[in-house]
């Protein structure tokens, strides 16, 4: 009986430092998501690839194999909130191969992924758009967009390929990418720009760096290599190379968005 009880209160005890534990971490409910730009999107998308991909597919479509549900329809079992979404990321859900996410994954990259779910839901339904896509496209293909963005294989490399770029962003948001490039550029799209010894200056995308080395891609492609103990000067531009689409009407602008917001992938 002593005993018994003795066993009871270190049980209490126990449970009552757990509370304590659990306290002073605020609980994602609390919580707004501050992570939902373009680039916390493609963030989260990276490490949703590298991290949940081998379950739920690197697309999110999910897979029979692991059982892990597709992420793509905006219809959760699990989930009604951004908030419930974070726990689930955050904690796994209990007895099934739904593990949490790495403990030294910050909060701020769990928001992300939330943010790159959500990404994956946007039904065109929803949006009712004033410009005409089938226009747009003839804007698109006028304004040389494609020197440095791929369509389903066709263009240049010196952007996002903007295949599914639909399915990414919203029509808000790709009306920002056109209007004002430099609001969000994701480091990858960072350029350097480098006065060569004889005063020469060329810039492209980084591609490799090191302590000793710097490479290249220009506007046109090419690769160039650096040894940064050779080169007068290196600078990192983190503005975007895209040119703000100032030439363009208002109602092209919306057709050109109508366009872009159209590329998804193929249900
Ligand atoms: C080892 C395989 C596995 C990995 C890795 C994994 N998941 Fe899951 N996930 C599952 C399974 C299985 C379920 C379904 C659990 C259930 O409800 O029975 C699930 C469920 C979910 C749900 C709830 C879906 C709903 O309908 O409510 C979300 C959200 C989710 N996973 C996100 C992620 C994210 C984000 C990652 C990476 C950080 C991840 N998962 C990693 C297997 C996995
Ligand atoms: C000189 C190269 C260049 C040209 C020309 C160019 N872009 Fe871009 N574009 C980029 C780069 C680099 C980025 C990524 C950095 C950023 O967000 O601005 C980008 C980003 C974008 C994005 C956002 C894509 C995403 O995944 O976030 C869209 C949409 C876009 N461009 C559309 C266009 C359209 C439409 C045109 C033609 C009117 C165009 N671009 C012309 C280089 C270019």
């Amino acid at each position: 009986m002593r005993r018994a009880l003795f066993v009871g209160l270190i049980q209490a005890a126990l449970v009552a430092a757990l509370v304590v534990v659990a306290g002073p971490a605020a609980p994602a409910e609390a919580q707004e998501n501050q992570y939902d730009t373009l680039v916390d999107v493609r963030m989260g998308e990276r490490v949703f690839r590298a991290q949940c991909g081998r379950c739920h597919g690197r697309d999110g479509r999910g897979n029979d194999e692991t059982g892990a549900p597709d992420l793509t329809t905006g219809q959760f079992s699990r989930v009604s909130s951004d908030a419930g979404m974070f726990d689930v990321i955050r904690e796994g859900i209990d007895g099934t191969a739904m593990i949490g996410i790495s403990p030294r994954a910050s909060d701020q990259s769990v928001w992300q992924i939330v943010s790159y779910i959500n990404s994956l839901n946007l039904d065109p339904a929803d949006y009712d758009l004033p410009g005409d896509a089938a226009r747009g496209e003839q804007v698109y293909a006028g304004a040389d967009c494609s020197s440095c963005h791929m369509i389903r294989g066709e263009g240049g490399r010196t952007g996002p390929d903007l295949s599914t770029v639909g399915s990414r962003l919203d029509p808000d948001e790709i009306a920002t990418s056109l209007t004002d490039p430099d609001a969000e550029v994701a480091p990858r799209w960072w350029t350097m720009r480098i006065v060569r010894a004889d005063g020469s200056t060329i810039e492209g995308l980084r591609m490799n760096e090191d302590t000793f080395t710097v490479r290249i891609m220009d506007h046109d492609e090419n690769l160039w290599s650096f040894m940064k103990s050779e080169v007068r000067s290196l600078e990192r531009v983190t503005t975007s190379t895209m040119p703000a689409t100032e030439d363009l009407s208002a109602s092209e602008l919306d057709d050109l968005v109508a366009y872009l917001f159209s590329l998804r992938r193929e249900s």
